[in-house]
């Protein structure tokens, strides 16, 4: 008889495809499954934050606390130009936003896409609840993380967005000082709409699952980013080689990922890097965390019990087998006739 391990792994897909077929496209968006309230929360203890990534372990067994961690260390491995301008690309219900307000100094310009509304509304709760007086300028992006050239003209990749002569700037034009005067602020009513260029493009846990591939997706940052300094940083899941073909067909649907990021990726980190610097990045480089990931990970899935044993099992294949947990940060280049 078969095990009923693998009768259920055999049929996921299946399953998936079905849920596929009759549910609305926002609950199909692969985290929306992950109840990041109930992963978030520790028994007795007041807890607000709604992280949802997977966690840099070596100092908590805590997922609010992990999740924190990796988020900081993508922060800190970006080494961006402080004081500027981020897009944060996937930010989910908004902690990793908070973290960028919380920065000293903070951004100038902080741009929020997410393609799901509810984390829209969630992230702008959160930011207002706890910065009701930013002095960022925070623009609120719902829509896919792909620019679509000619189509999205409101989306932050557009590098023409800032001459559609389109202003969404949430900031007010007067502001009151504490002497009661009304100061004229620099914005006027041609607000520009604020970057692109950005000096950080900053993406967690997410850029594997934007179509329609990793490198074309990483083509469309470049322009976005501010020639000579800007950077964008990201963590990614990196297959194993010698991935067998049953998997590179069965993960892409069971993981909501194009086909391309798990069939078509570089064999290791010197191609990766080529791979970066073919679309044009420079000063690439990139980091195995899987060491301070899967394991912590795991144990904090296995811990939970029920279904999560058998996700912390795939999370220990996942390590045995070679996947890799990587940071990756990138340069864009000078512009050409600049030094
Ligand atoms: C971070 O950036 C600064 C300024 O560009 C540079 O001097 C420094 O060496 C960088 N730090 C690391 C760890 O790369």
């Amino acid at each position: 008889m078969l095990h009923p391990l693998i009768i259920f792994t055999a049929c996921l897909p299946l399953l998936y495809r079905l849920v596929v077929a009759v549910l609305p496209a926002a609950y199909l968006e692969p985290y929306a499954y992950w109840s990041s309230e109930g992963l978030n929360r520790i028994p007795g203890q007041e807890v607000s934050t709604r992280w949802r990534n997977m966690g840099y372990w070596a100092d908590t067994n805590e997922y609010g606390k992990a999740n924190e961690a990796l988020a900081t260390r993508l922060l800190d491995f970006a080494n961006a130009t402080e004081g500027g301008a981020i897009l944060d690309i996937a930010h989910g219900a908004g902690d990793s936003l908070l973290l960028h307000l919380s920065h000293d100094p903070p951004p100038k310009h902080l741009h929020a896409l997410t393609s799901l509304s509810s984390d829209t509304l969630h992230a702008q709760d959160l930011i207002s609840s706890k910065y009701p007086n930013p002095s960022t300028d925070i623009q609120w992006f719902t829509s896919s993380a792909s620019f679509r050239p000619g189509k999205d003209h409101d989306h932050p990749l557009n590098p023409m967005r800032g001459f559609l002569g389109r202003s969404k700037s949430t900031r007010r034009d007067q502001d009151a000082d504490e002497d009661g005067e009304v100061e004229q602020s620099l914005d006027q009513d041609t607000t520009p709409p604020g970057p692109p260029p950005y000096d950080l493009i900053y993406i967690l846990d997410a850029i594997y699952h934007f179509p329609p591939s990793l490198p074309h997706f990483l083509a469309t940052v470049l322009p976005a980013l501010t020639p000579e300094t800007g950077v964008v940083a990201y963590t990614d899941i990196l297959p194993p080689p010698d991935l067998s073909p049953i998997w590179t067909s069965i993960l892409p649907s069971l993981l909501s990922i194009p086909g391309r990021n798990v069939a078509a990726r570089p064999k290791g980190f010197v191609e990766y890097k080529a791979l970066l610097e073919r679309i044009g990045y420079v000063e690439v480089e990139i980091e195995d965390w899987s060491e301070g990931v899967w394991n912590g990970l795991a144990g904090f899935l296995r811990e939970r019990g029920g279904v999560w044993g058998w996700v912390a099992w795939g999370v220990e294949q996942a390590e045995k087998t070679g996947w890799k947990f990587v940071a990756v940060r990138a340069k864009r280049p000078a512009l050409k006739g600049e030094t």
